[in-house]
C-alpha cells in the first residue's frame, strides 16, 4: 500500500520524507491557498524533493480549459499528475489528456457511479472522499470497497487513492480493503505510530535500566 502525503507544505512533506512514508503527495485549491505562494513555486519545491506522483488542480470548469491548465502543469514534471474535478467536462478532459499521455487523477469521488465513469475515461487514479461522506452520516469506507470491487471485476488500471482521511482508523481500513493508495496528512501519519502502552514500557524499560544494580 502507498502513503500519499495530502498538504502542499514543503516541511510537512520533508518531515514525511524524513519518516520514509512518503510515495508521492496530493494537493488541492484549498491546500494551495494557505500555503501564501506563487502555484507554480509552490509546485517546483515540491517536485525538487518528491520521488513519486504529485497531484496538482486545475480549476477551469470546462473541458478545453482543464486541457489548457494541464498542459502547463504536466510540463513541469513528468511526476506532475493533473488532478481533475469529478464532473462530465472533466471526464471528457482525462479522456484527451490519457490520449496525450498525461496522467490524471479524478477528485470530488462521491460514488461508485462516478469512480466507474473515471477510469472508462481512463484517469490514472480515483479520488474518494472518505471523511466528507462520513461528515455527512454515510460511511465513506463503504464507497471505496465498492469501488475497489467492480475495478477488480472489470481489471482496470485506474488506481485508488483513499482520500479525505480524518484518522489512523481510515488509513487501516483502507489497508484491509486492499486500497491501492492513501493520501493521509502528516498528523494522521504521526498517529498511526502512537500507542499508550509502547509510551507506558518505554517509560517502564527505562527506568528498570537507570534502576539496575550496577
Ligand atoms: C486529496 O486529494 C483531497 O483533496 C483531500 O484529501 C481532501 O481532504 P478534506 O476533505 O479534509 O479537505
Amino acid at each position: 500500500m502507498k502513503f500519499f502525503i495530502d498538504t502542499a507544505n514543503l516541511e510537512q512533506i520533508k518531515k514525511g520524507i524524513a519518516m520514509g512514508m512518503v510515495d508521492g503527495v496530493t494537493t488541492n485549491p484549498s491546500l494551495i491557498a494557505k500555503e501564501n505562494k506563487p502555484f507554480e513555486e509552490i509546485l517546483r519545491d515540491i517536485v525538487a524533493v518528491v520521488d513519486g506522483p504529485i497531484s496538482a488542480e486545475v480549476v477551469s470548469l470546462e473541458a478545453e480549459g482543464m486541457i489548457e491548465e494541464a498542459k502547463v502543469l504536466a510540463a513541469m514534471s513528468d511526476n506532475i499528475v493533473i488532478k481533475i474535478p469529478m464532473i462530465m467536462e472533466g471526464i471528457k478532459a482525462v479522456k484527451q489528456l490519457t490520449a496525450l499521455g498525461i496522467k490524471t487523477n479524478v477528485t470530488l469521488i462521491f460514488s461508485a457511479a462516478q469512480a466507474l465513469l473515471a477510469a472508462k475515461a481512463g484517469a490514472t487514479y480515483v479520488s474518494p472522499f472518505v471523511g466528507r461522506l462520513d461528515d455527512i452520516g454515510t460511511p465513506g469506507m463503504d464507497l471505496v470497497s465498492e469501488i475497489m470491487s467492480i475495478f477488480r471485476i472489470y481489471g482496470f488500471q485506474t488506481e485508488v487513492i483513499v482520500a479525505s482521511v480524518r484518522s489512523p482508523q481510515h488509513v487501516m481500513e483502507s489497508a484491509a480493503i486492499g486500497a491501492d493508495i492513501a493520501t493521509i496528512p502528516l498528523k494522521v501519519i504521526e498517529q498511526l505510530a502512537k500507542h499508550p502502552l509502547t509510551d507506558i514500557g518505554i517509560e517502564q524499560f527505562l527506568s528498570d535500566w537507570e534502576n539496575r544494580k550496577k
